[in-house]
């Protein structure tokens, strides 16, 4: 059983590159670390500045005790011992909050044990302002006499570092200091950092950015190397594979380096392989020229002895002049095969054309005039332009072309069938089609067709042509060769077939 992974609907998200990965994780660690040392630094920092409130507090609290404490017991070392002074009479919180070197926004509160007295200095208008009921509710609900706590006041006061007191003379007091200069320093030093980490932060990106790129480009130019190996034309011909990766990109000391490295390593073996292909493919083509030339001149012998004496023959029985009727035909056919296999053999090679200016109008009639004698049952037809149509091309080349073509045309269909050949210019091309309205291309031919010994099993006609030989000209070499001088020549050959309409179409550079 199969387990479909479920497929993730729209477009597939495009990959992250190495560089975008490599800088995001610099960034995002540079800000985790920057975070770290921000909310540490805000964290000490507040709690240093609390304990420096509460010292204040302490001493506050102290000045305000000794400002209530004389009320009472007036041995005239305290302001408050004074009548006429504001500290004289029952102790309020304004005999606090009045006090002397009290810092500003100093809250006070005071109970005398009937009555609750409340005040703080206003920051900016440094008048004396009470609390509300529900301030003063606050207060007692949270604050207690061992340590300074802060308290949320709400409204305008915001936080207040609040503790309790009692004066030397039993009163209860307590005294608060605003947190607002706390929570001010901690916040400007949280934005200092937030900013400066920002900006180290857009610093780092665009150099790790810079680095990685420069760091990468080695990789770039691998890239091209082996986009520009990948377009040459291995699998065919000589082809020499020169390119590498220059030599400052594969120090196998770095990671990029050693990929370098291996993708020359790669090339070479590469390219030594195809040197060997090379080769052998060279050593082939030519032990079937080779083999071509030498059988040539025996086969010229074989033809010439079995016709001089077949003709001087008169004496000989008609078996053995049906014998040598039979070699002689042979050794024609097998010269055609070898001529052939030469000519292949040639092309191959790249051996150079003959390219000269051919006028194929002419090269048309003759060869439809060729074919014509050598099928009188076929019905041929021309179809050729007003003015005359040059091509650049090997005349003898060409000629073997269209004389291929006009041979199937007659030898793979029926007699009676009608053959038109036509030239038109087309593109800046000159178009050759050779058409016929024979049975057409075997299916399981067309794959093939243009490859050597690629034949298909039309011996119905054959026979019919051949008058009873066995055996007539069909090799399978015919439109190999066709194809073979046509890309020689930079054109293109194209067959289109079905029963009752084959048509082949050769297209040749103009002159
Ligand atoms: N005009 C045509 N009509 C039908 N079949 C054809 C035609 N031309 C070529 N063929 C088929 O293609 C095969 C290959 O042709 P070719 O290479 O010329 O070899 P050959 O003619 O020697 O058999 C032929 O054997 C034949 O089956
Ligand atoms: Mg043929």
């Amino acid at each position: 059983m199969q387990q479909r992974m479920p497929r993730r609907r729209g477009r597939p998200r495009s990959p992250w590159t190495l560089q975008r990965r490599l800088v995001l994780t610099v960034v995002g660690l540079l800000a985790l670390v920057s975070m770290t040392i921000g909310v540490v630094s805000v964290v000490i920092l507040r709690a240093s500045l609390l304990d420096r409130l509460d010292v204040q507090l302490a001493s506050a609290a102290d000045r305000s005790g000794a400002a209530l404490g004389g009320v009472g017991d007036n041995d005239g070392d305290r302001p408050g011992d004074l009548p006429g002074s504001p500290y004289f009479g029952t102790p309020t919180a304004d005999s606090i909050l009045s006090g002397p070197a009290q810092p500003p926004g100093l809250l006070a509160l005071v109970y005398d044990g009937s009555t609750i007295t409340t005040g703080y200095t206003d920051d900016r208008s440094g008048a004396i302002e009470a609390l509300t009921a529900q301030q003063v509710q606050l207060l007692a609900d949270h604050v207690n006499q061992s340590a300074p706590v802060t308290v949320n006041l709400g409204g305008e006061l915001g936080d207040y570092r609040v503790q309790a007191e009692t004066s030397r003379s039993g009163t209860l007091y307590l005294v608060g200091l605003p947190l607002t200069g706390v929570a001010a320093t901690a916040a400007q030093l949280a934005v200092i950092i937030g900013l400066v980490s920002l900006a180290g932060l857009v610093v780092v990106a665009v150099i790790a950015a810079w680095v990685v790129r420069l760091a990468l480009r080695p990789l770039q130019r691998m890239t091209a190397t082996a986009t520009r190996v990948a377009q040459l034309p291995l699998d065919r011909g000589e082809v020499s594979l020169s390119d590498r990766v220059p030599a400052g990109d594969t120090d196998p000391r770095t990671e990029v380096g050693r990929v370098g490295a291996a993708l020359n390593r790669m090339l070479d073996h590469v390219d030594r392989a195809l040197e060997a292909r090379q080769a052998s493919e060279r050593k082939v083509r030519q032990f079937v020229a080779d083999a071509s030339h030498e059988l040539r001149t025996p086969l010229a012998s074989i033809r010439g002895y079995s016709e001089l004496t077949r003709r001087s023959g008169q004496q000989l029985p008609p078996d053995a002049m049906h014998a040598l009727g039979r070699i002689e035909s042979e050794s024609v056919r097998m010269t055609g095969l070898v001529e052939d296999l030469l000519l292949l053999a040639r092309l191959d090679e790249g051996r150079e054309l003959d390219m000269q200016p051919v006028d194929l109008t002419r090269l048309l009639v003759d060869a439809v005039s060729d074919a014509h004698a050598a099928g009188r049952d076929y019905v041929w037809n021309l179809d050729l332009p007003e003015e005359p149509v040059e091509a650049i091309g090997d005349e003898a080349r060409l000629r073997q072309v269209v004389a291929n073509l006009l041979a199937n045309a007659r030898v793979h269909t029926a007699a009676g069938t009608t053959v038109l050949v036509a030239l038109a210019e087309h593109d800046e091309r000159a178009v050759i089609t050779v058409t016929d309205g024979g049975p057409g291309i075997p299916e399981e031919l067309t794959a093939t067709l243009f490859e050597r010994f690629a034949r298909g099993d039309s011996s119905r006609f054959r026979a019919a042509n051949a008058a009873g030989a066995p055996s007539t000209g069909s090799t399978g070499l015919g439109l190999a060769i066709v194809a073979a001088v046509v890309a020689a020549h930079h054109g293109e050959v194209t067959v289109d077939s079905r029963p009752g309409h084959t048509t082949f179409r050769v297209s040749l550079p103009l002159a």
